[in-house]
């Protein structure tokens, strides 16, 4: 197991990155943490519990997009955010997971792998994860892909060996429909900040178990804050065989490494 990840996220620009704490900071002043103005965003459990409102985020208010600047892979990485969305925001577990695919990417054979990001959100994991040489499918929910796509795009145009592609899949839904396992094969499907207080744990497991074939690597980078999330890490362990990589304790966040058990 790697030691503590980096509380100061090597290369990084922008403001808070800077910051004493690094990408710990980034995540504390998100204004929908602190119940800012607007409340919490669309998808936040605390204003609707249902799929279809998960499904309905449109920005309204254009001046809540901002631009952050990550260096990863000896590229600088520019992600439009919006406050207005958890899908439209980059989180910590998104971070702690590029900084280690760009610490391992020859131990992980990345180059050309397939690889699934699951809740992508703004695109990060899976900008880093094409940049370094990976054929990548991020998928999210219907209203995020707009911006995801743009920032994929944007990043990955002129610099990544295979362009990634975008796909809308929600958790538990019609998924041998839209991936049919006779054609979707995934060397490594990722993950980031993807449980937190939701309606869908039970839904988000389904999906990874599914993707899971044998050969497959689950790569899922989260930062715990609630006891929810021990929970679904404990249902985690039923169903995959477990190893933490890498853990930083000032941020709680963890990665973990699955493989579906088969017996
Ligand atoms: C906290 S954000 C994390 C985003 C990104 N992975 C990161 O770490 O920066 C959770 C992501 O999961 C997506 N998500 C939430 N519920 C979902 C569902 N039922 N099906 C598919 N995606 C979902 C959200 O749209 C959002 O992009």
């Amino acid at each position: 197991m790697d030691g503590c990840l980096s509380s100061q996220r090597p290369g990084c620009l922008g403001e808070a990155q800077h910051t004493p704490g690094g990408w710990l900071d980034a995540d504390k002043k998100r204004p929908f943490q602190e119940d800012g103005p607007r409340g919490p965003p669309r998808d936040s459990p605390e204003r609707e519990p249902s799929l279809q409102s998960l499904q309905t985020f449109v920005p309204t208010d254009y001046t809540s997009y901002t631009q952050e600047n990550y260096l990863y892979a000896g590229k600088k990485i520019v992600i439009q955010e919006s406050i207005e969305s958890y899908g439209a925001m980059v989180w910590p577990g998104a971070t702690a997971l590029c900084q280690y695919l760009e610490e391992h990417t020859e131990e992980l054979n990345l180059q050309n792998a397939k690889i699934l990001e699951i809740g992508a959100g703004p695109g990060l994991v899976s900008i880093v994860a094409s940049i370094l040489g990976a054929q990548v499918t991020a998928t999210d929910l219907p209203d995020v892909l707009g911006n995801l796509q743009h920032n994929l795009l944007k990043n990955t145009l002129k610099c990544a060996a295979h362009l990634p592609d975008v796909k809308a899949l929600v958790w538990g839904e019609d998924l041998e429909k839209h991936f049919p396992k006779s054609t979707c094969y995934y060397d490594y499907v990722v993950a980031s900040d993807v449980v937190y207080h939701h309606y869908f744990l039970d839904k988000l497991l389904t999906t990874m178990v599914y993707f899971s074939q044998p050969g497959t690597v689950l790569l899922w980078a989260n930062k715990f804050r609630f006891s929810t999330d021990y929970e679904f890490l404990d249902k985690f362990k039923q169903v995959f065989d477990t190893t933490l990589l890498a853990e930083c304790s000032e941020s709680s966040c963890k990665i973990f490494k699955g493989i579906l058990k088969w017996d």
